[in-house]
C-alpha cells in the first residue's frame, strides 16, 4: 500500500503520496497539489525540492556518500579511467572490453574540430575568458556536425556523446593555445583522454609534452571526481534546457555557463585567488577566518560549505590526499597547500563553521592539483566543465528518453505591484 501524508487546508484534508527512493530516502509527491487544492509550494532556491526522479547519481550528504550508478566514488577514483566513468554514467553500466574499445574509437574519430571552426577562435579577443569560449564553441559544434544533432537512435546518441566529450577537450586546449598565441596542437590518436588533453595544452611544434604517470593519474582522478553530482546548478540547467526539446550541444553549452559562477564551478579559481591573497598579503589565517564569519565583510571562505554535504565532501577527502601525493611525487613545495591546510584546520575548529556544518568541498584542494600540473588559473573552471560533461550528457539523455517528460516550468508567488494604471508621459 502506498504511504501517504495528510495535508489539511481550509478544513479539507488531502492525502499526498510519499515516495521512497532506492536508498530509503522519502519524498512527498505534490505533482497534483495545485490541481487538487489550488495551492503551489514555495521553495526559494529549491533547498527542499526534488526536481525529478533520477537513476544516475546517489548522494547521502549526512554521511558523505557519493555513488555513480551505485558504484562508490572511492572505487572509481582509485581504479577507473575517466572514459570508463563517462560510459558508466551515460550508458548505465561499466563497459566490457568491446564497448570500451568501440567508445574509445568513437572518441578518437571525433576529437578533431571542423577546420572552419578555427575562424571562431580567431574571432575572440586574446583576453576572452576560456569559459565564454568553451560555451560558445560547444554551441557552435552543431553548425558543423549536423548529422549528430538529430539523435534518432542509440548509435546516433553514442556518436553525439563521444563527439561532445572529445571535442570539449579539444576546444578547451585550443582556446588556451589561442589565448597565449601558440599554434593549436592537434589531438593524438595514441594517447588516453587525460594525457591527450595535456599534450594539446602543453606540446609545441618543436617539443612534444609527455605527461608523467603521476600527473596523468592526478588529472584522470580530478575528472572522475567531477563527472557528476546529481541536481546541482549546472546540471539542473542542462535538464531545464533539455526539457524544452533543445539538442544535446545547446543544453550542455547552457550548463557550461551555469557552472561559471563563483558559488558553483568558479569556486576552484576563487579558492586559489583566496589562498594567493592570504599568502601575498601575509594575512594571518585567523584574521581571514574572522572576515569570512563577518557577513558585512562580503568575504566567504571559498571552497567551504555545500548545500548537500553536511558532514564531509568525499571528493574533498580524496583530493586532499591526491594533492599531497602529487606534490610529493613532483618534489614541489607549494606554500598555498600549507595555507590551505591551516585554513581548513582553523575553520574546522571554529564554532561558526561547526554549527553551520561547513566543510571543505570539491574545490578546496582541486586547484592545488591543477596548479602543480601547470594548468593556468583561468582554465580551472574549464577543467571542471570537461569533467562534468559526461554527467550533463547522462542527464540530457534521461530527459530525452523519458516518454512522459514535460517541459520544466516552475511557478511563482507574485509579490509585485497590484493592478496599476498606465499613465501617459507627462503624468508619471
Ligand atoms: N563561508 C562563510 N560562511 C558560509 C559559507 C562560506 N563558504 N558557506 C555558507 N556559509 C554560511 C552562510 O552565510 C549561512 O550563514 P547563516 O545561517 O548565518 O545565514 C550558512 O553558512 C548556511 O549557508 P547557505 O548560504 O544557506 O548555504 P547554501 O546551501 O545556500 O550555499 C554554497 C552553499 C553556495 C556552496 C555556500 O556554502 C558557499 O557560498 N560556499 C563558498 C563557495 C563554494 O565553495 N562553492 C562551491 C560549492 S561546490 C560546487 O558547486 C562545485
Amino acid at each position: 500500500m502506498t504511504e501517504t501524508a495528510t495535508l489539511i487546508i481550509d478544513g479539507r484534508s488531502y492525502e499526498l503520496p510519499v515516495l521512497t527512493g532506492t536508498e530509503g530516502e522519502r519524498a512527498l509527491d505534490i505533482s497534483r497539489l495545485r490541481s487538487r487544492t489550488g495551492l503551489i509550494t514555495l521553495d526559494d532556491s529549491y533547498a527542499n525540492t526534488g526536481s525529478c526522479a533520477s537513476q544516475i547519481t546517489y548522494i547521502d550528504g549526512e554521511n558523505g556518500v557519493l555513488r555513480y550508478r551505485g558504484v562508490p566514488i572511492e572505487d572509481l577514483a582509485a581504479r577507473s579511467s575517466f572514459v570508463e566513468v563517462a560510459e558508466l554514467l551515460i550508458f548505465g553500466e561499466l563497459p566490457d572490453d568491446e564497448e570500451r574499445a568501440e567508445f574509445r574509437d568513437l572518441l578518437t574519430e571525433n576529437s578533431a574540430l571542423h577546420r572552419d571552426m578555427r575562424k571562431h577562435f580567431d574571432g575572440f579577443p586574446a583576453d576572452a575568458h576560456p569559459m565564454a569560449i568553451l560555451s560558445a564553441m560547444i554551441n557552435a559544434i552543431q553548425a558543423y556536425d549536423l548529422p549528430e544533432i538529430h539523435i534518432t537512435d542509440a548509435g546516433g546518441f553514442r556518436r553525439a556523446a563521444a563527439a561532445l566529450i572529445a571535442k570539449t577537450r579539444t576546444i578547451a586546449a585550443a582556446s588556451y593555445k589561442s589565448h597565449i598565441g601558440q599554434p593549436i596542437a592537434y589531438p593524438r590518436y595514441d594517447l588516453p583522454y587525460a594525457e591527450n588533453f595535456l599534450h594539446m595544452m602543453f606540446s609545441v611544434p618543436y617539443r612534444d609534452y609527455e605527461a608523467t604517470p603521476e600527473v596523468a593519474h592526478a588529472l584522470n582522478m580530478f575528472l572522475v571526481l567531477h563527472a557528476d553530482h546529481e541536481q546541482n546548478c549546472s546540471t539542473s540547467t542542462v535538464r531545464m534546457v533539455a526539457s524544452g526539446g533543445a539538442n544535446l550541444f545547446t543544453s550542455v553549452s547552457a550548463g557550461v555557463n551555469a557552472l561559471w559562477g563563483p558559488l558553483h564551478g568558479g569556486a576552484n579559481m576563487a579558492v586559489i585567488e583566496m589562498l594567493e591573497s592570504i599568502h601575498e598579503q601575509g594575512t594571518p589565517v585567523a584574521r581571514y577566518i574572522d572576515q569570512a564569519k563577518d557577513k558585512k565583510s562580503g568575504v566567504k571562505l571559498m571552497g567551504f560549505g555545500h548545500r548537500i554535504y553536511r558532514n564531509f565532501d568525499p571528493r574533498a577527502k580524496i583530493l586532499k590526499q591526491a594533492a599531497d601525493d602529487l606534490l610529493e611525487s613532483m618534489h614541489i613545495t607549494d606554500p598555498l597547500l600549507d595555507i590551505a591546510r591551516q585554513v581548513e584546520e582553523a575553520a574546522l575548529a571554529d564554532d561558526y563553521f561547526r554549527e553551520r556544518r561547513l566543510y571543505p568541498n570539491v574545490d578546496f584542494y582541486s586547484g592545488i592539483i591543477l596548479r602543480a600540473i601547470g594548468i593556468p588559473l583561468d582554465m580551472f573552471t574549464v577543467l571542471f566543465a570537461i569533467g562534468r560533461t559526461p554527467g550533463w550528457i547522462a542527464h540530457w539523455k534521461e530527459i530525452h528518453d523519458n516518454p512522459d517528460q514535460r517541459i520544466h516550468r516552475p511557478r511563482q508567488l507574485y509579490v509585485g505591484d497590484p493592478l496599476t494604471e498606465w499613465l501617459p508621459m507627462g503624468e508619471r
